[in-house]
């Protein structure tokens, strides 16, 4: 319906160089899927608990206690929720740093917060310690999250962009799988396999420490700053060719555009900028109403709320972790082949089939006590896991990728970190809310989730546009001024950007 867009390639060669480039650059994305990963087995450890919750802890001994109901407690999300406000507050401060300075010197920001969080975190012995970390921690995902995936947009070959993008994706992925497994072992290790848990951060920290420091800047963000020069040679060396001067005009007309605009965050406001703003917060509110991170965060919890022992229910975390891995490479290999809009599309399908279906049985099994049967653990869990696949290869991945892509370089840096402080919000409320809503909505919070995946199905098929093969610097008028609904924001905005910013 929406999609329909002329294709462009540049030549290019992938060289080691560049490989390397992207992958170290995506460890800023492991960074934010180990924080993901780990704090949900960290808050259903008993020795954690006994330390710093030991309300909650107590609780969860009762076995009579509300099944929807045992891990409910305002201090204890707060604790998981708490990184997310912060990365909220540092995505906006990142964005001017990665105007200003380049998306290289984020990184290396994003690196050092990381590396002081997993200090703190691993030797702390106060609560307060642990949050003030984790507040460290969510300035690192901040600026790390603002960063990586522009970074990665603007350095990918225009034919493989969705595929490089999904690289920061499939780090996050990485990252959850690793936690999980780490908290596997760390549960055994007594009382201080938490401290284990959280310090082991510090490793994917150095690795994104030495990393940006090798690193390119990207070509884009070098013309932005006048550094023409500088600018093409980047761009030579992350082409792996000579011939580049299609691609650098193209580039040095975006910028020529962007340096007319003054003040970004004002021409965000005007109405030529809604379409990409609409696009990018939905998507982050549309990524996380999925209910993806119920599961990530709460996997082990809620494993043991449908009658898995402790051990099992991490174990079966780490299953759905390395699904979530598995079907991340699904998306990497089809998104400059069918689109993104086909991939989120069936998933919306699948998503919602699981979800139903996860509800009409728990809420037909699941009473306030006792577990359900064995088999239909599985059941669930087997659900639990197509679900994932299928979120794995569309939103997940998706949400990153699309707001990276759509704004123009004039608003890039600020309009991206709308869409990253949008995702840090959204995940924020559901990280808050969810253990609160599954103890007042019981099941029906599935019913719930599985609502909004209709309406998210609805708003791809109008509304977003498909961006697969347009270069990125072209999106504006090869996207926007050319989309049925979308069009008709884009009245004058040039005459418009002249006048008044
Ligand atoms: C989302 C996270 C989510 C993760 C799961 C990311 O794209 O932003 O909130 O936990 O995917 O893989």
């Amino acid at each position: 319906m929406a999609g329909g867009t002329i294709e462009t390639t540049y030549k290019s060669k992938v060289t080691g160089y560049i490989l390397g480039c992207w992958i170290l650059a995506a460890f800023g994305g492991m960074m934010f899927g180990y924080d993901i990963g780990i704090s949900g087995g960290v808050t259903s450890m008993d020795d954690f608990l006994i330390k710093f919750f030991p309300r909650v802890h107590e609780k969860k001994q009762h076995v009579l206690e509300d099944n929807y109901c045992k891990y409910d407690d305002e201090l204890l999300q707060l604790f998981t929720s708490s990184l997310y406000l912060a990365a909220l507050v540092a995505s906006f401060f990142a964005s001017k740093i990665c105007t200003i300075c380049g998306r290289k010197p984020t990184i290396l920001f994003a690196s050092g917060f990381f590396i002081v969080s997993s200090l703190i975190s691993c030797f702390g012995s106060e609560l307060w310690m642990l949050i003030f970390a984790r507040i460290l921690f969510g300035i690192g995902v901040g600026f790390g999250n603002e960063a990586v995936p522009l970074f990665l947009s603007e350095v990918a070959p225009v034919q493989h962009r969705g595929a490089v993008n999904i690289l920061f994706q499939l780090f996050v992925t990485i990252g959850i799988l690793i936690a999980n497994l780490v908290n596997y072992v760390t549960a055994t290790i007594h009382p201080n396999g938490w401290r284990v848990s959280l310090g082991l951060a510090g490793v994917p920290a150095l690795i994104l420490f030495f990393g940006s420091l090798i690193i390119t800047e990207t070509p884009t963000s070098l013309l932005e700053r006048g550094k023409d020069e500088e600018g093409k040679k980047a761009l030579k060396k992350i082409r792996g060719v000579d011939d580049v001067d299609e691609e650098f005009e193209q580039i040095k007309e975006a910028c020529d555009h962007a340096k007319l605009i003054k003040k970004p965050f004002k021409k965000l406001m005007q109405r030529s900028s809604m379409p990409p703003m609409i696009i990018g917060i939905l998507m982050q509110f549309f990524q996380q109403i999925t209910g993806i991170n119920a599961i990530m965060f709460y996997a082990p919890v809620l494993f043991q709320t449908v009658g898995f022992k402790s051990d099992a229910s991490l174990l079966s975390a780490v299953v759905t972790g390395l699904v979530n891995v598995l079907s991340t490479f699904v998306s990497i290999y089809a998104v400059d082949k069918v689109g993104r809009r086909k991939l989120l599309l069936q998933a919306c399908v699948q998503m919602f089939i699981c979800q139903m279906a996860i509800g009409v049985i728990l809420s037909l099994n699941l009473k306030k006590t006792g577990t359900i049967s064995g088999g239909l653990g599985l059941l669930v869990l087997v659900l639990v896991c197509l679900y994932v696949m299928s979120f794995a290869w569309s939103w997940g991945p998706l949400g990153w990728l699309i707001p990276s892509e759509t704004f123009p370089l004039e608003t890039r840096t600020a309009g991206f970190a709308f869409a990253v402080g949008a995702n840090m919000l959204f995940t924020f409320l559901v990280a808050q809310a969810f253990l609160s809503m599954l103890c007042h909505m019981g099941a029906n919070i599935f019913f719930f989730f599985s609502f909004w995946i209709v309406v998210m199905g609805v708003f791809v098929l109008f509304l977003l546009p498909e961006t697969k093969g347009v270069p990125i610097d072209a999106i504006t008028d090869r996207v926007w001024k050319v989309h049925p609904v979308w069009k008709k924001f884009m009245d004058d905005d040039d005459r418009r950007d002249m006048q008044m910013v």
